[in-house]
């Protein structure tokens, strides 16, 4: 079963086996196969300035291995959408608490599209509802390109345009704002059958977090009068 870790600066000496094969793997999905040349680096590691100390990474590993991952930057600091995209957002900037930006989701070629368990890319926006709704989050800002509005629609992500899109190198590009809440998380749970929160929080008890409930708890069984003359004792309550 593929396992989705929290990693952040309070737990990150305990994933420092990761980062190098991480950023190598976004080197390989990003440059090499998506060809977005503007992240090239003759190190042949995809690392940008979101990737500070700030941000918070969303490892889906599996045995061991790395198979996907998103990441997740305070909308307080800089942002893709800040920075780089400022014109797709025609509305305010947003510069919130509650609200962090979202990026670099990947799932590795061979673990894309249905295989045995749930799908990884549906795994991770779960998970990312999770981390959002854990932590008090309310919506999440994204620069994305246009096809993952009708996925967003399929999966129950309800994502809002901050503006028109645009084409930028060849794609069409947009800004949105997604609603977190409790509903899609537990919708999402739903989808990717999963009775209780996926994620693990190795090493990171001292953040400060909303413990969320296991979800689908066989609902107790109600209490039959002793002499029902309709129910059996074997009987289910609904
Ligand atoms: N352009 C247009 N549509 C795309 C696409 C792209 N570059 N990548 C994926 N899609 C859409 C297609 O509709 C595809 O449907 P199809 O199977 O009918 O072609 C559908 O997504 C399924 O994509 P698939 O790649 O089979 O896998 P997935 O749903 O398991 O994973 C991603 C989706 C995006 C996580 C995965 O494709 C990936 O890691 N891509 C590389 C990283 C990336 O581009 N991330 C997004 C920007 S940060």
């Amino acid at each position: 079963m593929s396992e989705i870790h929290v990693v952040s600066k309070d737990n990150r000496q305990l994933y420092q086996d990761y980062f190098d094969p991480y950023f190598r793997l976004r080197y390989d999905i990003y440059v090499k196969q998506r060809k977005w040349m503007a992240l090239d680096r003759p190190d042949g590691r995809e690392i940008d300035q979101f990737d500070t100390d700030e941000a918070v990474y969303l490892f889906c590993l599996d045995g061991g291995r790395l198979i996907g991952g998103m990441r997740a930057v305070p909308t307080v600091m800089p942002t893709l959408m800040s920075e780089i995209f400022p014109y797709l957002n025609i509305r305010e900037p947003i510069q919130r608490p509650d609200v962090y930006e979202l990026s670099r989701i990947f799932v590795i070629p061979e673990r894309r599209g249905e295989h045995a368990g749930p799908r990884i890319d549906l795994l991770l926006l779960t998970a990312i509802m999770e981390y959002g709704i854990s932590t008090g989050l309310t919506g999440f800002s994204i620069v994305l390109e246009s096809w993952w509005l009708p996925r967003f629609e399929r999966c129950g992500w309800k994502a809002h345009p901050l503006g028109v899109p645009q084409m930028i190198d060849g794609m069409s590009v947009l800004a949105v704002l997604v609603d977190c809440d409790e509903a899609t998380w537990a919708s999402l749970c739903g989808q990717v059958g999963l009775r209780k929160p996926v994620l693990t929080w190795r090493g990171l008890a001292g953040v400060n977090r909303r413990a969320l409930p296991d979800l689908w708890s066989p609902a107790p069984r109600a209490v039959q009068p002793a002499q029902s003359p309709v129910h059996g004792a074997g009987d289910c309550a609904t």
